[in-house]
């Protein structure tokens, strides 16, 4: 192998984006005759930017071409060791040389031999020994040609890695996002399951003794009133007591206080209910739910935030069970029902605020519940990126932005739907779809 201009190193890959001129042009001539080489040596010599190789024997030439990996190869058609075109045909099926473009050199002006050239995959074909202006002129329209498509492939693979990491990392960040939310579901949901267990116990022999309670206090009284049958005119020590006491004012009022204590008891029982039935700890598989119970409880579990002034108008309709996982849906229903809280009290001289949420059936299979705020609205270009992972209005210590790209993950998962609709001033209104019995596994 001879080497000319080398100042590049050859076995470092063709540089791809410097400019079209500056571009180093790399020429393999494979052929056995020596005068050959000296001849087209002679024509290239003193040609800017162009290295120069040269090989003998055919079985050399594969390898030598994939050292330098030249820009065009020029190939003798007949050559003692091989012939030239199965010269081409190894340079064509060599993955570093298969795009490569080769010049045939041949002393053989047949057109027919030229026809079988072509066929095989050349890319030209020259009658040696050529006129040294066309032989540049060609080895440098097939050097750029090339270079340009390698530049071309490089771009369209550099676009696609690009696209490709894009998409990964959105993917990472949708995992990231999933996975941060299922924590907090599932610790906000050991957190109520845990607590609806503690108050569960003490709750149940507070109901269980004031049945007793009521009996004791029934008799206490009757026994009372016995005495004060059968003794008409007490002694006046108890007479000062009675006095004292206001007894008649006291018999009235326990029992009254005892009828309270038992619906605040009731009361508290529902709420226990409630936060077992909002963490569904129990249920964490797919079943058939009451979807009323499950807006009933996350209300209940939201209505310190209510009280603030937030009226709720419920307009539910006559909805079958559906199919659904209870706890996921309703940490939807948080979601979304929260969302319009944290609007209407961002609000503080509206007057009236209202939620009204609102469930319907739409067909024998096909249920809607719609949550619909009298707030501030969502501007069209926050629309369009409200299900987006961390995308939030809020500060830093209000919201992450993972509510409802989480909202909508969970509706996908039942493979149901969730929309927005939205006019500035006008409030916003959510719309779950969700089927009745659900093919998902
Ligand atoms: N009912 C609504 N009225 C007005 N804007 C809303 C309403 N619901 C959602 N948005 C807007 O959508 C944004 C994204 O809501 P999302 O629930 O995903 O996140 P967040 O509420 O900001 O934070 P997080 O739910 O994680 O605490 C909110 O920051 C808010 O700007
Ligand atoms: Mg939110």
């Amino acid at each position: 192998m001879t080497t000319l201009k080398g100042a590049t190193n050859p076995h470092l890959p063709t540089p791809l984006v410097t400019a079209a001129s500056e571009q180093t042009i790399t020429v393999l001539l494979v052929d056995d005759q020596a005068t050959v080489n000296e001849a087209i040596h002679c024509m290239l010599e003193t040609e800017a930017n162009l290295t120069y190789h040269y090989c003998s024997r055919a079985e050399k030439a594969l390898q030598i071409a994939t050292e330098i990996a030249p820009t065009v190869i020029l190939q003798d058609l007949i050559l003692p060791d091989s012939d030239g075109m199965t010269m081409v045909k190894k340079f064509r099926a060599n993955p570093v040389t298969c795009d490569v473009p080769i010049i045939m050199l041949s002393t053989n002006d047949n057109p027919q031999t030229k026809a079988e050239a072509f066929a095989i995959g050349v890319n030209d074909y020259l009658v040696k020994l050529p006129n040294q202006i066309e032989l540049v002129a060609r080895i440098r329209y097939h050097s750029q040609a090339y270079l340009n498509r390698q530049a071309h492939t490089a771009a369209l693979l550099a676009q696609a890695h690009a696209k490709e990491l894009e998409q990964t990392l959105q993917e990472l960040r949708q995992t990231q996002a999933q996975l941060i939310q299922t924590e907090k579901l599932s610790s906000l949901g050991q957190m109520l399951a845990g607590v609806a267990h503690e108050i569960n116990n003490p709750v149940n022999f507070i109901f269980g003794n004031l049945t007793y309670i009521d009996t004791y206090v029934q008799d206490l009284m009757k026994l009372v009133q016995l005495y004060q049958d059968k003794h008409p005119e007490p002694d006046s020590a108890i007479q000062a007591h009675l006095e004292d006491i206001d007894y008649d004012f006291v018999m009235d009022d326990l029992l009254k206080m005892l009828r309270s204590t038992r619906m605040g008891a009731e009361r508290i029982v529902q709420i226990v209910l409630s936060l077992r039935n909002f963490s569904r700890q129990d249920h964490q598989e797919m079943k058939p739910s009451n979807i009323h119970e499950g807006i009933d409880s996350t209300l209940l579990i939201l209505s310190h935030r209510l009280k603030l002034g937030i009226n709720v108008v419920k307009d539910y309709g006559d909805l079958p069970l559906v199919d659904c996982y209870p706890a996921q849906l309703n940490q939807v229903l948080m979601n979304i029902i929260n969302n319009a809280i944290d609007a209407l009290l961002d609000q503080p001289n509206q007057q009236k605020k209202e939620i009204i949420i609102h469930t319907s059936k739409i067909n024998k299979n096909h249920i809607k519940i719609q949550i619909k705020d009298n707030g501030p609205g969502i501007p069209l270009a926050v629309q369009t990126k409200l299900f987006e992972p961390f995308f939030t209005t809020k500060p830093v210590d209000k919201g992450t932005g993972l509510g409802l790209s989480i909202c909508q993950q969970i509706i996908a998962n039942h493979q149901g739907t969730i929309q927005v609709i939205s006019k500035p001033d006008e409030g916003a209104e959510f719309t779950i779809q969700l089927a009745v019995q659900s093919t998902v596994a």
